[in-house]
């Protein structure tokens, strides 16, 4: 499964760890940055991934900031791209399940790095359930 990834200068050690464990679980990653500890902007990196995912390059992508919400909010104003913001399993899963949501954020100074992967492992193995949520979320309108 191909997965983006992209993070500010918050979230850079933790990506590399999170990075690490995936590639070596078998999934492939794609790193649009950051990787130096030089101060970026966040919207700039969700764009990024954003773009990855709506082209089809990569079927989910995750982004990291300090606490996520930054980043989150930054790709959820992008057409097509619905981030969830996820602190636990029970969280990453129901976004899948009930929102279908297309990118994962994570903060990397909320968040331990086994729970981020945690978090990663429940999102991207979780199929929308449809129904009833296919109709909500057809209601939001980006
Ligand atoms: C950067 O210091 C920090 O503001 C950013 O990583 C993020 O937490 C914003 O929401």
């Amino acid at each position: 499964m191909k997965i983006a990834i992209g993070n500010d200068h918050a979230g850079v050690e933790f990506k590399n760890k999170l990075m690490e464990e995936l590639r070596s679980k078998g999934y492939e990653i794609m790193n649009v940055g950051t990787d130096t500890l030089d101060s970026v902007d966040y919207p700039d990196i969700a764009k990024k991934v954003s773009e990855k995912v709506l082209n089809g390059e990569a079927k989910f992508g995750i982004l990291i900031c300090g606490t996520g919400i930054g980043i989150s909010i930054a790709a959820n104003k992008i057409k097509g791209i619905r981030a969830a913001l996820c602190h636990n399993e029970y969280t990453a899963k129901l976004s899948r399940l009930h929102n279908d949501a297309n990118i994962i954020a994570l903060g990397a100074r909320v968040l331990g790095e086994d729970l981020g992967l945690a978090c990663v492992e429940a999102f991207v193995n979780t199929e929308f359930e449809g129904g009833r949520h296919a109709k909500r979320v057809g209601k939001i309108e980006l």
